[in-house]
């Protein structure tokens, strides 16, 4: 048994139905035949259909699920609205949201223009927001129980990262909505949870944030501590917990599944690691006699 093993039991998801935004490429698309696979009828939306089209045939094929493609931009509310009422004359109801979709690029701030920050919290901020006000109105409307919301964060919503801010911006925004309606919305049989990804190696990801020869110089398993990259079904596996009702008591919770990506550039003296182990005698004598002195 390892890590890119599969997690749950078969029938985990049975009867469920998951809207997976974005679930056309990377790890939406990953996430996607998981669900599939543990029995679940999932919907994929983006922008691009002939794209939802092949990713859906090919996962149909591949678990023997039920994959709806969806074109929805989930800048505009309209849409999304379409996209609920199209899942929901094809499933009847809907169980889960996944708010996958997202847009980001690499760039000095000063550089951006207005429209090109715009255009990452329009997908980031605005279409979670629009996705999960669409279907929290009708779950709220319908009084239907035993819905949930899952949303696809960074590390940096909360530590902030120089040169994709907008995203970090947007994504601080989206898990600020997490926690907030995760107490809000309980009433309503609502849960609301984040995951936060590390580096988990994606087209969409890697040509936007280590474009060129950026993925040799940067290579992104060295800041791990566990030193290496994530592998897709790990993140399959936290994610269709998050959505099952084995995590029914989860709510408002964000899970980081990064290797310690994270806290190995937030702890002060972490750079210690750089010391070799026999150096350490005498930087503990040299320490011992100063205390003496
Ligand atoms: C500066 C840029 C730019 C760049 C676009 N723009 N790319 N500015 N540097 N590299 C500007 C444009 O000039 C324009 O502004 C504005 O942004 C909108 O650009 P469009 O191309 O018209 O937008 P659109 O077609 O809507 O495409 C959106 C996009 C694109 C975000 C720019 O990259 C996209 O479709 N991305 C979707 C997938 C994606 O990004 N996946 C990665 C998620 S990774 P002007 O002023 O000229 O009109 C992620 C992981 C984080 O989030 C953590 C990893 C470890
Ligand atoms: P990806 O394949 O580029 O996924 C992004 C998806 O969003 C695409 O399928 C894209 O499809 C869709 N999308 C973009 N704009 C949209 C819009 N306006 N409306 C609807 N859909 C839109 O990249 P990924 O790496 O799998 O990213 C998936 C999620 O993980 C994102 O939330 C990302 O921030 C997060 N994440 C990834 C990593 C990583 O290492 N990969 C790390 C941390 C967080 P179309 O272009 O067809 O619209």
């Amino acid at each position: 048994m390892d890590f890119t093993k599969k997690m749950l039991r078969d029938d985990a998801l049975a009867g469920k139905t998951i809207v997976v935004t974005g679930g056309g490429s990377g790890l939406g698309k990953s996430m996607t035949k998981y669900f599939l696979e543990l029995g679940a009828n999932v919907a994929i939306s983006s922008r691009n259909l002939e794209k939802l089209q092949n990713t859906a045939s090919e996962l149909e094929n591949e678990t023997g699920g039920k994959c709806l493609p969806v074109q929805c931009d989930v800048r505009n509310y309209d849409e999304v609205e379409q996209m609920l009422n199209l899942v929901l004359d094809e499933f009847g109801e809907v169980d889960v949201l996944l708010n996958n979709a997202a847009g980001n690029f690499i760039s000095p701030t000063e550089r951006l223009s207005a429209n090109a920050f715009d255009t990452i919290i329009d997908i980031v901020l605005k279409g979670s927001k629009n996705c999960t006000l669409a279907f929290g109105k009708h779950w709220i409307d319908k009084k239907t129980i035993n819905t949930s919301i899952l949303n696809i964060v960074t590390t940096y919503a909360w530590t902030g990262s120089a040169y994709v801010v907008p995203s970090a911006t947007a994504k601080a925004g989206v898990l600020a909505m997490t926690r907030s309606l995760a107490v809000e919305w309980a009433k309503y049989g609502i849960r609301c949870n984040a995951i936060a990804p590390g580096p988990f190696p994606t087209k969409g990801a890697w040509d936007r944030l280590l474009p060129g020869d950026l993925k040799d110089k940067f290579d992104l398993a060295k800041k791990v501590p566990l030193k290496r990259v994530g592998d897709h079904q790990e993140l399959a596996n936290l994610a269709a917990y998050l959505v099952s009702d084995f995590s029914a008591y989860l709510n408002g919770e964000v899970i980081t599944i990064d290797g310690g990506e994270w806290l190995k550039g937030a702890g002060q003296f972490n750079l210690l690691e750089a010391i070799p182990e026999e150096l350490w005698d005498q930087l503990e004598a040299m320490i011992k006699a100063k205390k003496r002195g």
